[in-house]
C-alpha cells in the first residue's frame, strides 16, 4: 500500500482529536449524554473489507477493484481495541458486538473474543460479547469462535431464493453457504442464532413470507429491518421502504402474531410470537418507528474513530490519543466529555432535507 493511498483512506472521513480534560474525571459506570441516555453498548468494526457486495451497502460502482480500504498500520491492534473497551467498561459499556465489513475476514479474530472476554463490565459480570456476520465464514469459524468465548451472533441473510440472494449479495456467494453457516453457529451453541432480513420493496419483498415459512419452528430469531438511508453511495429512496407494519400485516395474513414484551430496555427490535407456538420474528423500523430515544449504542471505527450515531458525518479520533501516549485517565476522561455533549436523534429528524448531507458508510461502520 503506498503512503499516498493510506492519507487518502484515512482521511476520508473528518474526525476530530477529542478534548482531554485537564482534571481527571473519574468514571461511575453510569455516564450519560446530553439527553440522559448511557453508554451502554459498543460497536467495534474490526474491518472495513468484505467478501460481498451488497447493492445496498457496498455496491461494485464505489466499491470496485481499485477502492482504497485502510492499509494494516491503520487498523487498531487487538491490543488496543482492548485497551479502549476497559475504558468504555468504566463508564458502563456492558454489551460489545463486533462488525465489519465482514468481522470474520479479520485474521485472528477469535483472539479478540477471548481478550475481550476476560474483561468484566463495572459490575464485575462478564461483557455480553456477540458478533454481526454474513456468514459466508461461519460454518468454518463458529467452533472456534464458541470456544473463545462468544455468545452469539447475528447472520445477515436477505433472501432465501438463490437467484435474490445471489444478485443481492452481488458476489456470487450461495444461500446455502450462509444456511450452513447459520446451523454450524446454533451446533457451537451461539444460540439463538439472529438472522437480520433487510427488506427493500420491490427487491426483495416477496421474500418475506419463504423466509418467515423457512425459520417458523426453528429455534433461529427472524428480524425484518427496514431499508435505511445509511451512508451516500446506496441509492436509498423512500418508495422502497416497506414499513414494518406491512411485514406483519403479510406475514399475520398466514401465520397469526401477537406483541411479546421486550428482552430489555431499549431493544431495538419489537418482538411478536406466532400464537400457534412456531417461535417468534422481530421487526426493526428505523425508519418509521425511530428509537434514538433509548440509544445507548457508541460506535467505533476499524482504524479507532468513535461515532455517538450511525448517521453522523465526523467521528472522534481515538487512535490519535492512543498512539501519542495519553493514559487511560486521560483517555477515559476525553470519552466522557463528549459522550456528556451527545446529542445525536437522527432518525427523528430525517426529512428530505437530512436524506442529502454527508454522513459515514455502513460497511465502514457496521450496522
Ligand atoms: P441484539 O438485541 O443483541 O440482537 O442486538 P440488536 O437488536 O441491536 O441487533 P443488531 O445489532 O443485529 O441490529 C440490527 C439492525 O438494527 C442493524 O443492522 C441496523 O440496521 C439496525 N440498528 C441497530 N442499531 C441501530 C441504531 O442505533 N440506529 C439505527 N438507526 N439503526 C440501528
Ligand atoms: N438499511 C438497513 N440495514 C442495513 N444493513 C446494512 N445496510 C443497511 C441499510 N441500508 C444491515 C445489514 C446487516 C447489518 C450489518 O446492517 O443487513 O444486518
Ligand atoms: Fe458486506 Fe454486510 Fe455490507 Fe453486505 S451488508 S456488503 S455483507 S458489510
Ligand atoms: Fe441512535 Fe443515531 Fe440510530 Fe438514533 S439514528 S437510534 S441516535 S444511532
Amino acid at each position: 500500500m503506498t503512503e499516498r493511498n493510506t492519507t487518502i483512506a484515512d482521511h476520508r472521513y473528518a474526525a476530530r482529536v477529542p478534548t482531554v480534560p485537564e482534571q481527571p474525571l473519574a468514571p461511575t459506570g453510569k455516564l450519560r449524554d446530553a439527553r440522559g441516555r448511557l453508554l451502554h453498548d459498543l460497536r467495534i468494526s474490526v474491518t472495513d473489507r468484505c467478501n460481498f457486495r451488497c447493492t445496498y451497502c457496498m455496491p461494485k460502482s464505489v466499491f470496485g477493484k481499485d477502492y482504497a480500504f485502510l492499509p494494516q498500520a491503520s487498523l487498531l491492534s487487538f491490543e488496543e481495541i482492548a485497551r479502549l473497551v476497559r475504558i468504555f467498561v468504566g463508564h458502563g459499556v456492558e454489551k460489545i458486538r463486533l462488525t465489519g465489513g465482514e468481522p470474520l475476514l479479520r485474521k485472528d479474530i477469535e483472539r479478540l473474543v477471548a481478550m475481550l472476554c476476560a474483561i468484566p463490565t463495572w459490575r464485575g459480570a462478564p461483557l455480553e460479547i456477540t458478533l454481526t456476520t454474513n456468514g459466508s465464514l461461519l460454518a468454518r469459524k463458529a467452533r472456534a469462535l464458541r470456544d473463545a468465548g462468544l455468545r452469539r451472533v447475528t447472520v445477515s441473510l436477505d433472501a432465501l431464493d438463490d437467484r435474490v440472494f445471489r444478485a443481492m449479495n452481488d458476489a456470487d456467494f450461495p444461500v446455502s453457504d450462509v444456511l450452513d453457516g447459520i446451523d454450524a453457529a446454533q451446533r457451537a451453541g451461539l444460540a439463538p442464532v439472529k438472522v437480520n432480513m433487510v427488506v427493500r420493496r420491490g427487491v426483495n419483498d416477496h421474500e418475506i413470507l419463504p423466509m418467515a415459512r423457512h425459520f417458523r419452528g426453528s429455534p433461529h430469531v427472524l428480524r425484518f429491518i427496514e431499508f435505511m438511508d445509511v451512508g451516500a453511495s446506496n441509492g436509498w429512496r423512500m418508495d422502497e421502504v416497506l414499513p414494518s407494519t406491512e411485514v406483519l400485516a403479510r406475514i399475520g395474513e398466514h401465520f397469526p402474531v401477537a406483541p411479546a414484551d421486550p428482552n430489555y430496555a431499549g431493544e431495538v427490535a419489537r418482538r411478536w410470537r406466532y400464537l400457534d407456538g412456531g417461535g417468534e420474528i422481530g421487526v426493526i423500523s428505523s425508519v418509521t418507528q425511530p428509537f434514538c430515544g433509548g440509544c445507548t449504542r457508541a460506535r467505533l471505527s476499524t482504524e479507532g474513530r468513535l461515532y455517538t450515531c450511525l448517521f453522523a458525518d465526523s467521528g472522534h479520533d481515538l487512535r490519535a490519543l492512543l498512539r501519542s501516549g495519553h493514559s487511560d485517565e486521560q483517555i477515559s476522561g476525553a470519552l466522557a466529555l463528549l459522550w456528556g455533549r451527545r446529542d445525536d436523534r437522527y432518525s427523528e429528524i430525517r426529512s428530505s432535507a437530512t436524506a442529502s448531507l454527508r454522513r459515514i458508510e455502513m460497511s465502514y461502520i457496521g450496522g
